[in-house]
């Protein structure tokens, strides 16, 4: 699968659309649920963020031109993205200290968990949407030179998740951590560091110069955040 999703409508086949977008709902609010267990100064709000990156997902489709449909398709496949969090203990998040690789492991799990979510709430649906969501669920940290959670590397990454991939490690970089320090976390601060200092190994830099053009458009026409 590596096209973008205009073959179906889940608006059209309502029976299907609805069980779908209701379980999307329902896990987006146990998400948030999930959330307020964390220290109340976390900064990086779980579904808050995939909200945020839902947005700009559906923004930056628009924007290339793909249309109503990709753009809505890609909205709903992109929201739950990060619901496998919800199966980890919430004090995993905050600590202080760097975290040990066995720590990291474990919140890596997060794509393998949300996807056994979606097996064990929708095993009796098979549609192409749920295809799209369990790609972008599984692969949103994969990346171009292989360096990701899983090592896939480009030819096996659909441009779905190429995009998805640049649209949430933006936001991520949006939010200041006490790691950052005095590093520059504006809207052209962190595309230029994307750019140059990730660059091709690690995103699709096709569709980043697209997401890249959307933000600046919106940021000089006076959209700051
Ligand atoms: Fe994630
Ligand atoms: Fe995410």
């Amino acid at each position: 699968m590596n096209a973008w999703p205009d073959e179906f409508d889940l608006r059209e086949t309502p029976d299907i659309g609805e069980k779908i977008h209701a379980f999307i709902t329902d896990e987006m609010a146990k998400l948030k649920t999930y959330g307020e267990q964390r220290p109340s100064d976390s900064k990086y709000i779980f579904h808050e963020h995939a909200d945020r990156v839902a947005q700009n997902i559906k923004k930056t489709c628009l924007h290339i031109g793909l249309g109503d449909l990709v753009a809505e398709n890609m909205y709903w496949a992109t929201l739950p993205h990060d619901i496998g969090k919800r199966k980890l203990p919430a004090t995993i998040w905050d600590r202080v200290e760097q975290p040990t690789d066995e720590l990291k492991q474990r919140r890596r799990s997060h794509t393998d968990l949300g996807a056994e979510i979606v097996k064990e709430k929708l095993n009796d649906l098979a549609h192409p949407f749920i295809d799209l969501m369990t790609d972008i669920m599984l692969n949103h940290h994969e990346q171009m030179d292989g360096g990701g959670y899983q090592g896939l590397s480009g030819a096996q990454l659909s441009k779905p998740v190429r995009l998805v991939a640049i649209v949430e490690a933006y936001d991520g970089w949006r939010i200041w951590r006490p790691h950052y320090g005095d590093r520059d976390i504006s809207i052209p601060g962190v595309l230029t560091r994307m750019r140059e200092e990730k660059g091709p190994d690690i995103f699709d830099m096709e569709l980043f110069e697209s997401f890249a053009e959307m933000k600046m458009n919106a940021y000089n026409s006076g959209l700051k955040e």
